[in-house]
């Protein structure tokens, strides 16, 4: 009965926009920002191989997972859960899937939204033309003033906090829609062109050969850059291999609920395996391109690969700086970041909201803000992670406060919610259930995602779970 159930928060008018928003929500920083600072960090192509499997075995079939419990749930992700369990007459044990979902966005939001402020920051930077004529140690000095002053990193998390609440206040439809068909598009041929700039001003035969030759002696080998600039210091761990996993979640926003959510919207009629197949080949291409325009870049300029996470903030200025346009080009390009991010922020509250909405009687506007001022203050312990808490004395675990949000969501709630989507959508709903929400008939193609949910994607995740902790 799939058609019969509606959500209250409204409808997606077609598939199109269905597919608008899941792209929206999964590229943004993780795409740009993250994925070519761990690979710099990780040894390269050995480490894109790994996640690239990643994300074609586990990926996949549990972003096809996602949206089909998320539209026969048709709610938040918590009451999804509660539908679901009742229709299968499921232990009630699951309805806790829903909860570590709203967990895990809530704590994503409060440090992305802190990243997605020094995107925000370098707007203004790159229109004040101020990395005209920059080289490695310009950039690398203007970089360290923003992380140097905790003042101005909370400012810019703020103004990207409200930005999001206001957009969630206003509901999932008001006016994003025509901004992700504009703006979208707009990045992919940004990031194309400075594909072009490394092509004719990087090393860029160097850089490809980082990002795609399969390095495997590297693929337990992580790295790290302790000071700005500074040579890295690499030890030999099964880390690089969570690292990927969990990356293939954050990238696809899955395990949390994001796509559960957005799929609730979804209507009815369209094709959940050919919208998994576009997002994740749209998430896919803008990660490829991302790399492809900074690792030539890194190299021509004598930069180290593993600077960590200010590592786009430290290269692609110097294109700005040096190319015909770049002004222009910079700030656009910044824009468009900042936009994919707030995409990306929206879906991440989402699922908070929606049930704060569905559940406590609560209007969107103040679930909004109550779920944007909570990750806000948790936030402030990520600005400072880069200033006044960076020393040992703050660390827990090793870690700042960024690293430890960071390594406790990406590595392992997305990969625990993952597991748990899969093994729902695999052993507890019944055959006839996910065969009619994904529409697929009983051919090959059904048979293959049953098989990899129940399988091999689970599987895989608890072998690099268990090497994680050093089991195996
Ligand atoms: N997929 C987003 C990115 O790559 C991050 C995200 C993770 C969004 C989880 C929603 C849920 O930037
Ligand atoms: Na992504």
């Amino acid at each position: 009965m799939p058609d019969t159930r509606g959500s209250i928060h409204g409808q997606w008018s077609s598939r199109f926009v269905f597919i608008l928003a899941a792209v929206g929500s999964a590229v943004g920083l993780g795409n740009i920002w993250k994925f070519p600072y761990i690979t710099g960090e990780n040894g390269g192509g050995a480490f894109v191989l790994v996640y690239l499997v990643c994300i074609a075995l586990i990926g996949v079939p549990i972003m096809m997972a996602e949206i089909l419990i998320g539209r026969r749930g048709r709610q938040s992700p918590i009451n999804t859960m509660r539908v679901l369990v009742a229709d299968e007459q499921a232990n009630p044990a699951w309805r806790w899937l829903g909860w570590l979902g709203v967990v895990t966005g809530f704590l994503i939001l409060s440090y992305y939204s802190v990243i997605a402020g020094w995107a925000l920051a370098y707007v203004f930077r790159a229109g004040a033309g101020l990395f005209t004529g920059a080289d490695a140690d310009s950039v690398s000095t203007l970089f360290g003033a923003l992380l140097g002053s905790p003042e101005s990193m909370l400012a810019w998390h703020t103004i990207f906090m409200v930005m999001t609440m206001v957009v969630v206040a206003r509901g999932v439809r008001g006016g994003l829609e025509k901004a992700v068909t504009l703006l979208m598009p707009a990045l992919f041929v940004l990031l194309v062109l400075l594909v072009f700039y490394a092509m004719y001003q990087g090393a860029f035969a160097r850089g490809v050969e980082f990002l795609f030759n399969a390095d495997f002696s590297k693929v337990f080998q992580h790295c790290e850059s302790l000071e700005s600039g500074g040579p890295a210091s690499c030890r030999f761990t099964g880390e690089p291999l969570l690292i990927a996993l969990g990356h293939a979640f954050f990238t696809l926003s899955l395990g949390m609920g994001a796509i559960m959510v957005y799929g609730s919207y979804m209507p009815g009629n369209a094709s959940i395996a050919r919208a998994t197949l576009i997002i994740v080949a749209a998430d896919t291409v803008a990660a490829l391109l991302a790399g492809l325009a900074i690792f030539p870049i890194v190299f021509a300029n004598g930069l180290e690969p593993a600077a960590g996470p200010g590592l786009i903030f430290q290269t692609l200025p110097i294109a700005f700086g040096s190319m015909p346009g770049g002004r222009l080009f910079g700030t656009l390009f910044f824009v468009l970041l900042t936009f994919a991010a707030w995409t990306s922020a929206i879906s991440l509250i989402e699922p908070a909201v929606a049930w704060l909405v569905e559940n406590r009687g609560i209007a969107r506007v103040p679930a909004a803000i109550a779920v944007g001022v909570l990750a806000w203050v948790l936030g402030i312990g990520s600005v400072l992670s880069f200033n006044l808490w960076s020393g040992e004395s703050f660390q827990l675990f090793g870690k700042t406060w960024f690293d430890l949000m960071d390594y406790l969501t990406a590595n392992i709630l997305l990969p625990l919610g993952g597991l748990f989507i899969a093994l729902f959508a695999g052993w507890v709903m019944s055959r006839a259930a996910s065969r009619g929400e994904l529409r697929m008939g009983d051919r090959r193609g059904y048979r293959t995602w049953r098989f990899l949910v129940r399988y091999v994607s689970p599987w895989l995740v608890v072998i690099v779970f268990l090497n994680a902790i050093g089991l195996i």
